[in-house]
This record gives structure tokens, sequence and C-alpha cells, in this order.
């Protein structure tokens, strides 16, 4: 088994390391994907869909934060499938963002795990 795999990001071929997440492989490759459960802290927890992104032959959008990378992977993560998913709950979250980052700018991780369960 290969330690990379070749994908194609918004239709550009790259590399990525194997077993890492679309979203590691988007962020290495300056595509931005937004997140509102993800913490790097923690294992990913997808919850929220926010980072959802079109992947070709996949039944409907993925998690980027916790679907991993496989060869030939065909990811979109600025189609229009993605941005009509995207919107409602961009518009959902966004009120409640600043204060998420004000928790966790002050909790310890065990809080923040406790705060996530909930
Ligand atoms: S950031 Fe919440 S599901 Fe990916």
């Amino acid at each position: 088994m290969s330690d990379t795999v070749t994908v194609f990001l918004n239709d550009v071929s790259v590399q990525a390391p194997a077993g890492a997440t679309i979203r590691e492989v988007a962020a290495a490759n300056g595509v931005h994907i937004p997140t509102f459960c993800y913490d790097d802290r923690l294992q990913p927890y997808a919850s929220c869909f926010l980072c959802v992104v079109e992947v070709e032959k996949a039944r409907g959008l993925l998690p980027a934060c916790s679907t991993a990378v496989a060869e030939g992977m065909v990811i979109h993560t600025d189609s229009q499938k993605v941005i009509i998913a995207g919107r409602p709950l961009w518009n959902f979250f966004f009120p409640t963002m600043q204060e998420t980052a004000l928790l966790r700018a002050k909790l310890p991780v065990r809080r923040i795990s406790i705060y996530r369960a909930i």
C-alpha cells in the first residue's frame, strides 16, 4: 500500500498522505473549508456538517473533517450542492460561533469535551 494517494481537489490533482482527511488535504493545498465542531485536539466528531464537500460517486455530501481521502477521489469544496447545503448551516451557527470561540479560549480541553457532548 502506498503512503500517498492522488486526489482531485477542485479539479487540481494533488498528492496527499494516505489516511489524511479531506479537510487536512484541503488546508495543505490552500483551500479553506469552514468547520464548527472540529477541533484538532480531539477525534473528529462530525456532528455539525458545516464542512461538507461533494465527492463524486459518493451517495451524498461528506464531512471533510472526518472523511479520509482515497486514491482517485474527486472532491469539490465549492460546488453548487456544497454552497446550497452549507448556507443554512452557516446562518444557523454564525450567531453562536463567537460565543463558542470564547468558551474554547477559556475552558481546558477536558471541559471542552464535556461541552461538546451536550
Ligand atoms: S466540522 Fe462539524 S462535521 Fe465537520
